[in-house]
């Protein structure tokens, strides 16, 4: 959890001129209130998804996920994001444009365990899956691969019930490793990467998603024994 003032200094920095003291404060508990939302909404996913992998577990002796990540945007990056987007920076800004304040990564074993996923939270009537981007039928330019999903999940309060949306991005193993080692390398970074070894990046996510094709049909094979 960050600290109070690491919020105050946040807002203070992108803010120009005077801002006074009543009115830092205001948004610091704002702020303060977006990161518990966020949070909760993101911890209601995570739990329904390992309601999920225990149950498959229970049931047929293997884990469809193999970890679950998650994070939520710190103060500095919403205000950031709010900027570059030209939005106006408060918390309820943040709430009407953002929808990655809160993200899940599910890190699954199988693609079609990716899919299996996606189907399961889609029958959860209160979670509104309102986006859905198949980066796996559909690759990035730079090869990434994920389905990317924006779950719209309720969490009551004790005064009110308040509809938050969550980024849920599932992977598998392949996939993550491809995606964290590009992302190490130029993602939002400002080093640009020659064209060849773009190129040769792209080409790798193709036989690594070839590779866990072809794992996934051992494993069809094994379990048809
Ligand atoms: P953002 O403004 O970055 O959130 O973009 P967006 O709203 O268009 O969302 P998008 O569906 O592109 O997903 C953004 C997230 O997906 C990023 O924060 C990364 O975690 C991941 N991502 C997207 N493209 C790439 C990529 O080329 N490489 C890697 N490593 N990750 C990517
Ligand atoms: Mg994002």
């Amino acid at each position: 959890m960050d600290e109070p003032q690491f919020y105050l200094d946040t807002i203070e920095q992108v803010m120009d001129s005077e801002v006074n003291e009543r009115m830092l404060e205001a948004m610091f508990y704002e702020f303060l209130e977006l990161q518990h939302l966020y949070e909760s909404a993101a911890e209601l996913v995570k739990t329904q998804l390992s309601i999920y992998d225990n149950e498959f577990s229970m049931k047929f002796q293997r884990n469809p996920i193999h970890n679950i990540e998650s994070r939520i945007k710190s103060p500095q990056s919403i205000v950031g994001k709010l900027q570059k987007k030209g939005f106006p920076l408060s918390a309820r800004s943040a709430r009407e444009h953002l929808m990655d304040i809160a993200g899940i990564r599910v890190v699954c074993y199988y693609v079609n365990d990716i899919y299996a996923i996606a189907e399961l939270l889609s029958t959860r009537e209160d979670f509104k899956l309102v986006k859905i981007k198949d980066y796996i039928q559909n690759p990035k330019p730079s090869g990434y691969r994920s389905l990317h999903l924006i779950a719209m999940v309720p969490v009551y309060l004790a005064a009110s019930r308040q509809e938050v949306p969550v980024e849920i991005q599932i992977r598998t193993i392949a996939m993550d490793f491809w995606a964290s080692l590009e992302h190490q390398l130029h993602y939002k970074t400002n080093s640009t990467v020659p064209p060849e070894l773009r190129d040769e990046l792209q080409s790798l996510a193709g036989t690594i998603a070839e590779t866990d094709l072809r794992m996934q049909d051992i494993y069809r094979q094994i379990n048809d024994l």
